[in-house]
């Protein structure tokens, strides 16, 4: 049995994995996918060195079965299909109280600041489990993480239902972002520097455009205004460059990009055309409980988003293809249970 192990910055090893202690409380699941996401690219790359503790066990989106129960937890069964919301917050702060656990000052992001899913059991909070259901199989349930921050990004924008969207960034979540847009009849461009990825927004019914053509693309649909939402998916320059001068008078940027770098951005634009602007930070647990029921129903409009899946031996091979474009989503298989 095989964990992945980030010792370093570009450092990558798989190792025999040792079984740990089960405490109260938590539930040790099979691990079968963990899908690899920029943040495990930042990760690998030592962008994250201040707050991971090495040797490490990375990984976050994933699915697997319940295999060891905990003392003190009743609401689980062996054997059942789980995903895991890899957030712990302090649960004792003003955000935490107010029901915004999810952007509380202390969260720990499992996998990043505590060991992740690349191992054969993930030892975690029972309370962090998400039941997958039978129409999602476990490949199909790597994706749910992913997903639920794509479902609260467009919660996040509240939006109307005539509203028209422009996304920027058609990576996994830009594209997961579209498709739940499109699934509530919005009209829906996208731009990216990958065609790859911009072919792959058109076969979900988005609108690809190239990012010099975009504004000019929001614009002719919108009687010159711009559209009424743009979503900030691709964490780079260009694209913060480029949300203010889309986006209509009174309407709504949501920055769901990580920028670890300060930004050349136009704030004459914002106050000229009173342009509101919205963060938006992974998810809450309704946001996966929605993700598990959207994918529930459109598995196979989904299954395609997984370009390909690696044995665990090769997860190195998983994380370095991503870099070298043409492929969406990467999973790990670590282990195949028995169900
Ligand atoms: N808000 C959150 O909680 C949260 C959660 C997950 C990921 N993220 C962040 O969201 C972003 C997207 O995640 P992802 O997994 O899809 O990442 P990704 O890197 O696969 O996708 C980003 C896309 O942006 C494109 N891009 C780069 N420069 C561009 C430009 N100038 N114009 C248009 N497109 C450009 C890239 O080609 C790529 O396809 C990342 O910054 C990631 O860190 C945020
Ligand atoms: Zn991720
Ligand atoms: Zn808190």
């Amino acid at each position: 049995m095989k964990q992945v192990t980030y010792r370093g910055p570009e450092q990558i090893t798989v190792d025999e994995w040792i079984s740990p202690e089960l405490p109260a409380n938590y539930v040790a699941v099979k691990v079968a996918y963990v899908g690899v996401c920029g943040t495990d690219l930042h990760l690998y790359a030592g962008h994250m060195d201040s707050r991971v503790t090495t040797p490490h066990v990375p990984g976050h989106e994933m699915s697997g079965v319940v295999a060891r129960i905990g003392a003190g937890v009743n609401e689980w069964k062996l054997g059942e299909k789980v995903t895991v919301r890899p957030l712990l917050p302090c649960k004792n702060c003003r955000t935490c109280n107010e029901g915004n656990s999810h952007i509380c000052p202390k969260l720990k992001f499992i996998g990043v600041d505590l060991g992740g899913a690349m191992q054969p059991e993930w030892i975690v909070p029972a309370e962090l489990l998400h039941r997958i259901p039978e129409q999602i199989t476990l490949r199909q349930g790597a994706l749910i993480e992913p997903l639920a921050v794509a479902i609260h990004d467009v919660r996040m924008a509240d939006l109307d239902p005539t509203d028209v969207i422009t996304i920027v960034g058609a990576g996994p979540i830009g594209l997961l972002i579209g498709i739940v847009c499109v699934s509530r009849g919005h009209k829906t461009f996208i731009t990216d520097i990958d065609q790859t990825r911009l072919d792959v927004a058109k076969s979900h019914g988005m609108i690809p455009v190239t990012p010099d053509q975009v504004e000019a693309a929001a614009r002719e649909a919108t009687n010159g205004l711009g559209t009424d939402v743009v979503f900030e998916v691709s964490g780079s320059a260009g694209g913060a460059t480029l949300i203010s001068s889309i986006v209509k008078p009174r309407g709504k940027i949501i920055v769901v990009g990580i920028h670890a770098e300060l930004r050349q951005f136009n704030l004459q634009q914002i106050f000229h055309k009173e342009v509101t602007m919205q963060g938006a930070r992974v998810y809450k647990s309704i946001d996966f409980d929605d993700a598990i029921a959207f994918l529930a129903t459109r598995t196979k409009e989904l299954e395609p988003l997984i370009t390909k899946v690696f044995p665990v031996e090769d997860a190195l091979e998983a994380y370095l293809s991503l870099t070298r474009g043409g492929s969406i989503k990467n999973l790990i298989a670590i282990s195949e249970p028995a169900i």
